[in-house]
């Protein structure tokens, strides 16, 4: 088409002319046209033939044609009517390229004269070019630690139109972590670039897929799209973490060593090396505990790696640490609580504590005589301690608080029957299976002076030859005192009493301590001849009394027959001896030493030859001075009717007569009584 822009045809036309005539006259006149790229073949291009002004029945015969063909032949006229038309597809971008202006020279000459005239004709561009990318996919990798407004430039599009139809407009289908932003550089078109919007997370999104999109500014418009691939780095963000924070473990005290205690299992959302983890005890634990389990570093597995005591310690805390191996590493945290369970590990102990050990055999019930202790280090049943004592002892257990017990008199003592008790407390806990112990003390029993002395025999008979040698040893007499040590020392004195006109201490003597008796002059045949021959008239020359050291409860009378004499005016009556027993220390007794000698702690009384008290025969006195004391000692009258036999205190002679006189007595209540120790108290009435 002529390029045709102002006023009217007719004015148009008319200022072509002009125009072309001046050109035709320089020689350089050139005509344009402009026919649009990819027209078809025969489009119109213009009036060649009349815009040079030739008229058309010339041009045959001038062989008018086109002459040069830089373009090829892509134009062509028609010799019948001088039109210029496309000839072949002109595709503007084969012929010029991206240059922005394009046009096809022609020279068209005619001959007869020889004409030449040049001839533009300009391709214009079409859209027929959309922006292409060089790639179907871009492919970024960008780390997750980048920062927000981080700008990644991306490969732009190229159109291969010109002008609008090359103006490139770029778009980014819309997502959350980018925006798109473009850098037009002058002459060098545009440049697409990503600019980071949100924090991206490997974790969470470890790639994303964006599209961008470009059109031309063509009419109509032409586009083209790239596939952007995001894959996002992983950087060491995340700290390994637990499957749990807290484990809470309970075991048994005591289990064998490397028992499994629980396995940690942490994970790490990281990758590659970032996600490699140790596991370790955290610095916070103290030795004490790291101590007894160990942690192996790789699996998170925690054994137990020392002895394990309930009564030590029964919970552990341990915070364990997991570290990745990043650069820097992260850590993570969690804790294991270790509740150790109790065993019945521990006997029971129990502990003793004697207070009053030996005890008196006098103590009365209900003495404390130990304490007793008993614990269990174990908790629970296993800590819960029951007590016994041995059976058959005089004693027994009172709990007096909690794990407290007294062990106490629970009956009377007697030294002389049992001298101790060997008492063993057992403690016994609940646990199943249960432990026990026991502690044992021994209770001596002390000894308290409550046996009087008592004589082997109840009587020794003694022969004597007459004209004994003075100082010859007649008999030795013996005493034993159940109680022991000082209580059971014993020393020999004689009763003192009148024989006719003489003392018997003048005619013998007993050792207080051996208990030896000596004549000291020669006794009288006559004497003895008297006096074995009068039986029921005995005359008691001498009696040995036992006595009782100092504060003594009790004295022991012995009644011993030696030698009799009779005096001239017939056989002495002759009294029992009494010899007092001193129930109260405090009764007003004055106590000599032990073996202070004759009459030092007892009380003796005769009857007969020189006694002023002296009854008549077969009359019976009813008290008694004792000499020296102001104590009156009376005797129990006995009905008239019984006689009381003298013998029964006395016996002399031989053995025989002994035995047969004893066998006499039976029968009689009063004489056995008599005859018995007893008689002492019988007899005396104070
Ligand atoms: C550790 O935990 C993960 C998930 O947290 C689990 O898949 C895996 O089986 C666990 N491993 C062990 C040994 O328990
Ligand atoms: C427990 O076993 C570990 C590893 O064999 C050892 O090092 C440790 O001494 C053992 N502990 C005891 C108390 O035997
Ligand atoms: C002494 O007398 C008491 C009571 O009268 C009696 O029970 C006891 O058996 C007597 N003792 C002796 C040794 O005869």
């Amino acid at each position: 088409t002529l390029d045709s822009r102002s006023g009217g045809p007719g004015a148009r036309r008319l200022l072509l002319w002009l125009l072309l005539l001046t050109a035709w006259r320089a020689g350089s006149a050139q005509l344009r046209y402009s026919v649009p790229e990819e027209a078809q073949h025969g489009t119109f291009v213009g009036r060649l033939a009349q815009d040079l002004g030739l008229p058309l029945a010339e041009l045959v015969p001038r062989l008018f044609r086109v002459a040069s063909r830089a373009g090829g032949d892509l134009l062509e006229v028609n010799v019948q009517n001088g039109i210029l038309f496309v000839n072949a597809r002109m595709d503007r971008e084969a012929l010029c390229g991206r240059s922005a202006e394009c046009s096809v020279h022609l020279e068209v000459v005619v001959e007869r004269p020889l004409q030449v005239f040049h001839v533009e004709v300009e391709v214009r561009d079409v859209n027929d070019n959309p922006p292409v990318f060089s790639v179907k996919e871009q492919k970024l990798s960008i780390p997750e630690s980048r920062l927000l407004d981080s700008r990644f430039p991306l490969e732009g599009a190229s159109d291969a139109d010109v002008g609008e139809n090359a103006m490139l407009t770029y778009k980014l289908a819309s997502n959350e972590f980018f925006v798109l932003d473009v850098i037009n550089k002058r002459g060098k078109g545009k440049f697409p670039v990503l600019v980071l919007r949100k924090l991206l997370d490997r974790e969470e999104t470890p790639q994303l897929e964006l599209l961008l999109t470009v059109t031309d500014g063509g009419k109509p418009e032409l586009s083209g799209s790239v596939s952007l691939l995001v894959v996002v780095l992983d950087a060491n963000d995340n700290a390994p973490v637990c499957d749990r924070s807290v484990y809470e473990v309970k075991m048994y005290e005591n289990p064998a060593n490397q028992t499994l205690v629980t396995r940690l299992n942490a994970s790490d959302a990281d990758e590659g090396v970032n996600k490699e983890m140790v596991y370790s005890f955290s610095s916070l634990v103290p030795p004490v505990v790291s101590q007894k389990f160990a942690i192996n570093e790789r699996t998170g597995e925690i054994k137990v790696n020392d002895a394990i005591d309930f009564e030590d310690s029964n919970s552990y805390e341990i915070l364990v640490d997991v570290t990745d191996k990043g650069h820097p590493p992260m850590v993570g945290h969690c804790t294991v609580l270790v509740e150790i369970l109790d065993e019945n590990d521990n006997p029971p102990e129990v502990v003793v504590t004697s207070l009053l050990v030996p005890i008196r055999e006098d103590a009365p019930v209900g003495t404390v005589i130990a304490l007793v202790t008993v614990s269990d280090r174990d908790s629970g049943a296993n800590g819960q301690v029951s007590c016994a004592l041995t059976p058959d002892v005089p004693f027994r257990l009172l709990s007096t608080f909690r794990n407290y017990y007294s062990l106490v008199l629970d009956s009377g003592l007697d030294r002389e029957l049992v001298s101790g008790y060997g008492v063993v407390v057992t403690a016994r806990d609940a646990g199943s299976p249960a432990l026990r112990a026991s502690a044992s003390v021994w209770v001596e029993v002390a000894d308290v002076n409550d046996n009087a002395p008592a004589f082997a025999q109840a009587e020794y008979t003694v022969f004597v030859r007459e004209n004994n040698a003075p100082g010859c040893h007649l008999v030795t007499v013996s005493a034993r005192d159940a109680d022991a040590r000082e209580n059971a020392r014993v020393s020999y004195s004689l009763v003192e009493r009148r024989v006719g006109e003489r003392l018997l201490s003048s005619y013998v003597s007993v050792h207080a301590e051996s208990g030896r008796v000596h004549a000291l002059q020669p006794l009288d045949r006559e004497e003895l001849e008297l006096l074995r021959f009068e039986p029921r008239q005995p005359n008691p020359d001498w009696r040995y009394s036992a006595s009782l050291r100092a504060g003594m409860h009790s004295s022991v009378h012995l009644e011993e027959a030696g030698i009799l004499r009779a005096g001239p005016g017939g056989p002495d009556q002759q009294w029992p001896t009494v010899s007092s027993a001193t129930p109260e220390p405090e009764a007003g007794e004055v106590s000599p030493p032990v073996g202070a000698g004759v009459n030092s702690n007892s009380w003796t009384f005769k009857y007969g030859p020189g006694n002023p008290k002296q009854s008549g025969p077969g009359e019976l006195p009813d008290k008694f001075i004792i000499p020296g004391s102001p104590a009156i000692i009376s005797i129990r009258q006995e009905p008239t009717n019984n006689q009381i036999d003298k013998s029964d205190f006395i016996t002399f002679g031989k053995k025989e007569e002994t035995k047969k006189k004893k066998k006499k007595k039976k029968g009689s209540k009063t004489q056995e009584k008599k005859e018995k120790g007893n008689s002492t108290t019988d007899n005396s009435d104070q």
